[in-house]
């Protein structure tokens, strides 16, 4: 089901520079998991594309955090894909593998890739939602609920693949969805769904920089302008905003961490 409207007081952390948001989330991270692990004995969790989060997958990497990460235990998913071969300089898969996936003993079987070359995109996200409801032992119809769904947003308030003004906002059955989004480096893109995105535990959004600070002020400010990563409302999950100064300056009262 769609998210509503944003609810005007996400849960919001902000910090001094990207550097400082790395550290913050890969700290996160890694509390999550371990409390996932303490419950379920799994931590299942979908990364985000683009640059942003690719220094807190370093800092994951890297001592102390990568010996505090429950590796055995931990399930790796996409939030979204771009059409391409896990090769490609555009690929998120190829991203989060040399930061991350490359430099941790998480088991390969773990790691869920979406086949962005696949020359049937929409079989190749029916086959994505096929596997992670394997994965989690879901029933037909019921929805995966990932314990950690990472997301960034663009500068015109996309998240994930979800676009606006593209069909798939309005996806309220699929988990995962093969969608053209013209505006995009890549057009051809994968992305989960509004209603697999809202059935999360937690969604944590990362982002920094300047030019991001209107369309932070505008998703945190004009719920109804439909943008979609103000439609990312977690059902029963928990949102939580990890900003740096610079994406934050339009938010007037600035918490710092
Ligand atoms: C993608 C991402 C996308 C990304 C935003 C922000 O595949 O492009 O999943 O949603 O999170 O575009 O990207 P930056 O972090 O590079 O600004």
């Amino acid at each position: 089901m769609m998210g509503s409207a944003m609810d005007p007081k996400p849960e919001t952390t902000i910090v001094d520079d990207p550097a400082a948001l790395a550290d913050a989330a890969a700290r996160t991270v890694v509390q999550i998991a371990t409390d996932a692990v303490k419950a379920r004995r799994r931590f299942t969790v979908a990364l985000a594309g683009g640059i942003t989060p690719r220094t807190t997958y370093e800092r994951l990497a890297a001592s102390p955090l990568r010996e505090q990460m429950p590796w055995d235990q931990t399930w790796v998913f996409f939030g979204d894909e771009r059409g391409v071969p896990p090769d490609h300089p555009d690929s998120n898969y190829r991203m989060a593998n040399a930061a991350l996936l490359s430099k941790v003993p998480i088991p390969a079987a773990q790691v869920a890739r979406i086949r962005g070359e696949a020359e049937d995109a929409e079989a190749a996200a029916a086959e994505y939602a096929r596997i992670m409801t394997e994965v989690f032992g879901s029933r037909r119809g019921e929805l995966p609920s990932f314990d950690l769904i990472l997301l960034g947003m663009g500068i015109d308030g996309h998240t994930a693949s979800l676009f606006p003004g593209s069909p798939v906002l309005k996806e309220v059955f699929r988990p995962v969805a093969a969608v053209h989004a013209a505006a995009a480096s890549i057009p051809q893109r994968f992305t989960f769904t509004y209603p697999l995105i809202n059935a999360a535990a937690r969604v944590m959004f990362l982002v920094a920089g300047g030019e991001k600070a209107k369309v932070v002020k505008a998703v945190f400010t004009e719920p109804g302008a439909g943008l979609p990563a103000s439609m990312v409302q977690p059902t029963n999950g928990r949102l939580t905003w990890l900003l740096d100064r610079s994406a934050a300056a339009l938010l007037g009262t600035s918490k710092s961490r």
